[in-house]
């Protein structure tokens, strides 16, 4: 059987998904926190109507499970942007790939996001989403990396604080990698 350490540097090069990566944020701690930001987010608007935009493609697995855990009138749209080549370091340059498939005006949005690393993106689609008129827009992140950023960007509600380290799974990519897992794990 192959080292540990081997698999996991056969993998990287391969780009392959891996059991080899242990779990750094189980299943279980990923539902029983989105399920209480879920019930965060409607306490703080309480027959509401809310509009969800999910950014594509990290947040898909986020969005699914926050949706299914929350209450009353809810919509979703999808928006994907990049901001990252094909590594693990920011290239500083946010680029829309997709566009809303609705309009904002007067609604209340929510910003549903894998991940706030440098701020840029989210700094970026704050200021574009903002400029569409909605009633609110408030955004929740599954994870956040203050450490890390650049700018200073408002994160209304926060999964996981954690440590500048690379994280991968439950739709977070490494080179559209590891997507699948059904936890996060640290890839290095
Ligand atoms: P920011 O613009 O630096 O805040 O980066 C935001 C985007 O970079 C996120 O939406 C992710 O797509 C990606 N990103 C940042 N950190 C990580 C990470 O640790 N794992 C996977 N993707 C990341
Ligand atoms: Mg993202």
């Amino acid at each position: 059987m192959m080292s540990n350490r081997f698999t996991f540097l056969y993998a990287t090069l391969r780009r392959v998904p891996t059991a080899s990566i242990p779990p750094f944020i189980t299943t279980d701690s990923l539902h029983t926190r989105i399920t209480e930001l879920a019930h965060e987010i409607r306490r703080d608007a309480p027959g509401e109507k809310l509009h969800l935009i999910c950014v594509l493609k990290g947040a898909v697995m986020f969005l699914s499970d926050l949706i299914r855990a929350m209450d009353g009138e809810v919509s979703i749209d999808f928006m994907a942007l990049s901001s990252y080549g094909s590594g693990t370091t920011s290239s500083g340059e946010v680029r829309l790939i997709k566009d809303l498939d609705y309009g904002l005006e007067g609604r209340n949005v929510i910003i549903v996001e894998d991940i706030v690393d440098t701020g840029l993106t989210l700094h970026y689609l704050q200021e574009i989403l903002r400029a569409r008129g909605p009633k609110t827009l408030r955004t929740a992140c599954l994870l956040s990396k203050p450490s890390r950023r650049k700018i200073d960007v408002k994160v209304d509600y926060i999964g996981f604080t954690i440590e500048d380290r690379f994280v991968v799974g439950y739709g977070l990519d490494y080179s559209e990698q590891y997507r699948n897992l059904p936890y996060i794990g640290v890839l290095q």
